[in-house]
């Protein structure tokens, strides 16, 4: 298994492309962007990702790591695109394969027998069988054998901002359509991986990685839920779960600005559309997580008075990432730019607003912000906010959304 086909690199396909290659393994990283392609190939990165620029380049330096538009013959095709949501008219979250889909779909002209085809994104349960008819389809209607290729479901866990660690150092399942598939994908990742990695079958393997972020955003509901209860009695949250959580089994997360990101506010609702008489409690939770942004919002409305200057600080969907997809954060500083508030935001880790915030928002330093705001609202914990005080926001109404600020 020396050569590999990596389809998307985005934050999780490019960082698998890498350390496969500089492990000795040749890979073609492929691409619809020809931009990202282009920025690739020339050894830099087109996102922020810790050390990232490191190992692409040491990667592409070695010639072990090509990009392209187009898949190319290899043993083993990774597919790592997006899959998002769809909203419907009534308010439905459907799973949009389709990128999934066109990627299967793109490699049906260079597959050959004994090939693995390994499923990396996030997926509702059943997607990796689905792989296996559309590229089955495809290859039938070329004309070309589909006999002997293997199918495995093994999702990707890495933290943004520890990808590179994670990636060595994070246990990881296997979940193969065969017995066959799952022990080859295991051999694979033994590549790079470090830590234990677990067969399965494909269908617990994508309900796995969903539970996980399910998981997850029903602690943080809990948490968001109780900031709610807090405001409402006049009670501080922070003390309230710094003091519960001395009880020895107790363990709450810490509210925010609500949850974000491509994972934990997305993977829930493709157990919700799949399960939906059963997945009460995650549904509930991915709502009391979506409402908490107009939570903030009208606190931060209750602040300020006609013509106040707010400074949000922080755009990101959590500290010290440059991603700002489902960000609560962009949302709340969407409304209150609608609200016809003087917002400024400051996000160090981006150079150009989000086309949906130009020319309604200005992008600022700390410094100028502070020094014009009347309100401050602290919405990313980010490391660069860090050595902030109460002293020095001293005048301005303070919503710090993260209890950051001491
Ligand atoms: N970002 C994370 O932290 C994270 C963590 C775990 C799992 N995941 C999952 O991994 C998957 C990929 O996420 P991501 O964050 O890397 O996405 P991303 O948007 O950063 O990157 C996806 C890339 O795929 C490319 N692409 C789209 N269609 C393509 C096609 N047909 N052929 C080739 N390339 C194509 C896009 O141009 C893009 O560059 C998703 O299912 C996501 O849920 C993400």
């Amino acid at each position: 298994m020396n050569s590999l086909c990596v389809l998307g690199l985005g934050y999780i396909g490019l960082p698998t492309a890498s350390i496969f290659a500089t492990k000795g393994r040749r890979v073609l990283g492929v691409d619809i962007s020809p931009a990202v392609v282009e920025i690739i190939n020339s050894g830099r990165i087109h996102i922020q990702e810790p050390d990232l620029d490191v190992l692409v380049r040491a990667a592409v330096q070695s010639g072990n790591l090509k990009a392209a538009t187009k898949p190319l013959p290899a043993e083993v095709f990774i597919l790592a695109v997006p899959t998002p949501f769809i909203v419907t008219p009534d308010g439905t979250r459907t799973p949009d394969l389709s990128f999934v889909e066109a990627a299967t779909r793109s490699i049906a002209p260079v597959v050959a027998a004994d090939n693995l085809i390994i499923l990396e994104s996030t997926s509702p349960v059943g997607t990796t069988e689905r792989v296996k008819g559309w590229l089955e389809d495809e290859l039938r209607k070329l004309g070309r054998p589909a006999a002997g290729l293997l199918y495995a479901h093994c999702p990707e866990r890495i933290l943004p901002g520890q990808m590179l660690k994670e990636l060595v150092s994070n246990d990881r399942i296997c979940g193969g359509l065969t017995a066959e598939a799952s022990t080859r994908a295991r051999d694979l990742y033994a590549t790079f991986c470090a830590a234990q990695i677990f067969l399965t079958d494909a269908r617990t393997a994508e309900l796995a990685k969903l539970t996980e972020n399910a998981f997850r955003d029903v602690n943080i509901a809990f948490a968001n839920e109780l900031s709610l209860v807090c405001d409402k009695l006049g009670v501080n949250v922070w003390e309230l779960i710094r003091l519960a959580n001395r009880h020895p089994r107790v363990k709450i997360l810490q509210p925010g600005p609500g949850v974000g990101g491509h994972c934990i506010a997305v993977d829930p609702w493709f157990i919700v559309d799949a399960a939906p008489q059963e997945a009460r409690l995650m549904r509930m939770a991915r709502e009391v997580n979506d409402s908490k942004p107009r939570h903030v919002v009208a606190q931060v409305l209750a602040a300020a008075r006609a013509g106040s200057v707010v400074a949000c600080l922080g755009l990101a969907f959590k500290a010290n990432v440059d991603d700002l997809r489902e960000s609560p954060a962009v949302e709340i500083i969407t409304h209150l730019a609608e609200a016809g508030l003087k917002v400024i935001a400051v996000e160090p880790h981006i150079q150009t607003l989000p086309a949906s915030l130009e020319g309604r928002v200005e992008l600022a330093s700390l410094e100028l912000a502070l020094d014009r705001a009347d309100v401050v609202v602290l919405l990313v914990d980010h490391r660069a906010f860090a050595s902030l005080t109460l002293a020095q926001l001293a005048g301005k109404k303070l919503i710090d959304t993260r209890g950051a600020i001491r």
